[in-house]
């Protein structure tokens, strides 16, 4: 019998309960037999109407003390307590699964640390990508490669917020209640359309590809609250979407060059098909070429069911670490600047005549509204981007394009 304890009794704490509860058998059938019981949840509110009602604790030491407790769900979000709570259960030699990106973004190579010197895991599959499984598999199934790139869309909110924009022409903030009402937004909205909470997850995909240690600080990060209408109506007028995307490229010297930004996708990208609260990771090996992880990137069941995973691989290698971790390196960050190029769809109050002398070559867009011009740039560096829409009087919008 192995015994574990929720830590934090939200929507993925509760999620993770109705698992445990509803697919017990199935759960013992992958731990070999070994019943997975539930002794506690740490909440500081009430749940009187909770049907067991004695598993609610206030106390954090009832967790940590109990030498039957094995494993622990933190679940909490944020970062204090769940730092402390965490780094203290693993010291105490116990394992611990997470869906808190923040927390694994901030203090993962520490954490990761402690857990490989005492021989138990820390698990975060649902840090990233909500229920699919990419954690894993970049750790173990792509393990022969050498990582690339990866492009994904990692933020259901935002993808949920544009394809409302894109499908049903729906203002930004209505699209934005809608999907707080749904449970999918953080609980500070900014999180999600500043961009902050996909670039925690691409920081922790490019530790784990690189091994190395990214800080999302070090992460040039844009959200979506400058898109526009109209922006995603010239997106469909060029057989694009607008969508927000996580990047990183690593180079041969083991640098990493990585930004969040809404690019414009063509239609014929994988990843422009991802609609609503799902999300798509895009993995380039030097072996296996590219991978699509794609899935259902946030809400209760799908993250729950990715804890509830974790909970099952800590309960089957207790007393194994799995050795999950990365080196702490600081500047393996390239310079976002100048280390990569890419397109850019520009509108303009600007004249043709004006756009060409200052761009060069462009490929114009059919005007949607009148008195401004469309265009999209040759590859240029993000410096040389800025410099020359700085040349322009009245930039209306200026988003990179994926090729
Ligand atoms: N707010 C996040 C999202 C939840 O919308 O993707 C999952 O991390």
């Amino acid at each position: 019998m192995a015994k574990v304890a929720i830590m934090g009794y939200g929507t993925v704490g509760s999620g993770v309960y109705d698992i445990i509860k509803n697919n017990a058998d199935r759960l013992s059938r992958s731990t070999d037999g070994e019943k997975i019981e539930l002794k506690y949840i740490l909440d500081i509110r009430d749940f009187p109407d909770h049907p067991e009602p004695n598993l609610f604790t206030k106390d954090f030491n009832d967790i940590l003390n109990d030498d039957e407790v094995s494993v622990a769900a933190e679940v909490m979000g944020g970062l204090h307590p769940a730092y402390e709570f965490t780094k203290a259960m693993l010291e105490a030699g116990k394992s611990v699964v997470t869906s808190n990106k923040e927390l694994v973004a901030t203090y993962g190579t520490e954490l990761l640390e402690i857990a490989r010197g005492k021989n138990v895991n820390y698990f975060f599959e649902a840090s990233v990508g909500g229920g699919i499984p990419i954690i894993r598999p970049m750790h173990q199934c792509l393990t022969a490669n050498n990582i690339l790139k990866i492009a994904g869309i990692l933020n259901g909110t935002t993808n949920y917020i544009l394809n409302q924009m894109i499908k049903n022409g729906k203002t930004f903030e209505t699209a934005l209640k809608d999907a707080q009402n749904k449970g999918f937004a953080e609980r500070n909205p900014a999180a999600d359309i500043e961009g902050h909470d996909a670039c925690r997850k691409i920081a922790i995909l490019a530790s784990l590809a690189s091994g190395k240690f990214v800080d999302y600080n070090d992460i040039d990060t844009e959200g979506i609250t400058a898109v526009t209408l109209d922006d995603v109506k010239y997106a469909a007028a060029m057989d694009s979407v607008i969508k927000l995307i996580g990047y990183a490229e690593f180079g041969k010297d083991g640098k990493v060059y990585s930004i969040v930004s809404p690019m414009v996708i063509r239609s014929d990208s994988p990843l422009s098909g991802v609609d609503g609260v799902f999300n798509a990771i895009l993995v380039t090996g030097d072996c296996v070429g590219d991978v699509m992880f794609y899935g259902k990137g946030a809400g209760k069941l799908p993250t729950a069911s990715a804890v509830t995973a974790d909970i099952v691989d800590a309960v089957k290698h207790s007393e194994r670490s799995k050795k999950i971790f990365w080196e702490k390196q600081p500047d393996n960050i390239m310079d976002d600047k100048d280390s990569r190029k890419f397109r850019y769809f520009i509108r303009t109050n600007d004249n043709a005549e004006n756009i060409r002398k200052i761009f060069g070559k462009c490929e114009f867009v059919d005007n949607l509204i009148s008195g401004e011009s469309a265009f999209v740039t040759e590859p240029l560096t993000s410096s040389e981007a800025e410099e020359k829409t700085a040349e322009l009087c009245d930039v209306v919008t200026k988003l990179r394009v994926m090729d």
